[in-house]
């Protein structure tokens, strides 16, 4: 039996291709994990159908900032398909986010879709900056100090509706530092959604192989003890006063899918056995969680019932 995290490594998001969007050419692609997590947070972030935290004919300005972005591409994704958000950001190392301004820049593809003449490269080449799409590099365990301010300095609203985004990131942080995230935002923002897709289960006999698999490629995961489990995903949020959250595995999520998307799901699959398949899939899991400050206007109730819907619903 493999940990389905060996060195197999599928194309990234293939729907973006399908959607006009080009992988991030000559940046490391998303693990099996990941992307198959991405489907799963996706599903999350949709919530209702009609008037989603992200649809077109929602008239609630909304922020999106996606922690540790790497080389996704979901911005080009949501605009290529007619979503708009008042501004996109992603932060990541210095490294990472360099060679990604490079490619978007350099890509006719991905600076058609943020349509922007004033599309400017920042900080050396490591920083993008559009009117709704900002690439930020820093790094996150000095998130209050250091990627605050750069958020501010580029228009980031702690007034507006603001969805937190973190597929397979803060567990690579001490849970100290990603604590602070969460209390941040929790004690900063209007309202906000924070989704978090990472690894649990690390105690069992597959958990106990995926992190040996990992350590043998130099990588470990310093916050999957603190968070091992569902209930310990969920109370990451409510013991810090978050107004409810939910923690489901990939197994879950996958049931919950639609018929259409579980069909795209099966042209992709990357595993030889459902078995295997189903294995990771339990030792992966999105944890989603809401907060609002007071409630004063009607868009705000509006927003408040979408949130709350959004982790209730699933
Ligand atoms: C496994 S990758 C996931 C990338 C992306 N979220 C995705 O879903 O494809 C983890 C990312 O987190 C970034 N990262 C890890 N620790 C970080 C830190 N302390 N500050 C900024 N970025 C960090 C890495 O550089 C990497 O791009």
């Amino acid at each position: 039996m493999s940990s389905g995290l060996g060195n197999r490594s599928p194309p990234l998001w293939p729907t973006g291709t399908r959607r006009g969007v080009p992988p991030m050419q000559g940046m490391s692609g998303a693990s099996g994990g990941v992307h198959h997590g991405r489907m799963g947070q996706d599903d999350v972030i949709k919530g209702t159908d009609d008037d989603a935290i992200i649809t077109p004919t929602s008239s609630i300005k909304k922020q999106i900032v996606s922690l540790g972005c790497g080389s996704d591409t979901r911005y080009f994704k949501f605009k290529a398909k007619g979503l708009s958000v008042h501004k996109y950001f992603e932060i990541d190392f210095q490294e990472s986010t360099a060679k990604k301004a490079a490619v978007i820049k350099k890509n006719k593809a991905f600076t058609d879709i943020i349509d922007d003449p004033a599309l400017k490269l920042g900080l050396g080449g490591t920083e993008l900056y559009a009117q709704d799409y900002c690439l930020l590099s820093g790094d996150l365990r000095e998130f209050t100090e250091h990627i605050v301010p750069k958020l501010k300095a580029q228009g980031f609203d702690t007034s507006l509706p603001t969805l937190f985004l973190s597929e397979c990131v803060l567990i690579y942080i001490q849970p100290r530092d990603s604590d602070a995230i969460m209390d941040w935002v929790g004690a900063n923002m209007a309202a906000s959604l924070f989704v978090v897709y990472e690894q649990i289960n690390p105690n069992d006999a597959f958990g106990a192989m995926m992190l040996r698999n990992l350590k043998a490629r130099q990588i470990d995961l310093p916050g999957i003890h603190a968070y091992p489990s569902l209930r310990s995903q969920e109370e990451r949020f409510l013991s810090r006063g978050w107004l409810a959250a939910k923690a489901v595995d990939m197994n879950t999520l996958h049931a919950s899918l639609s018929d259409e998307e579980m069909k795209r799901i099966s042209t992709l699959e990357i595993f030889d056995e459902v078995e295997e398949w189903q294995l990771l899939a339990q030792h992966y899991c999105v944890a989603w969680a809401y907060r609002v400050k007071a409630q004063q206007d009607p868009d705000q109730a509006k927003l408040v019932t979408l949130l709350s819907n959004a982790v209730s619903e699933k």
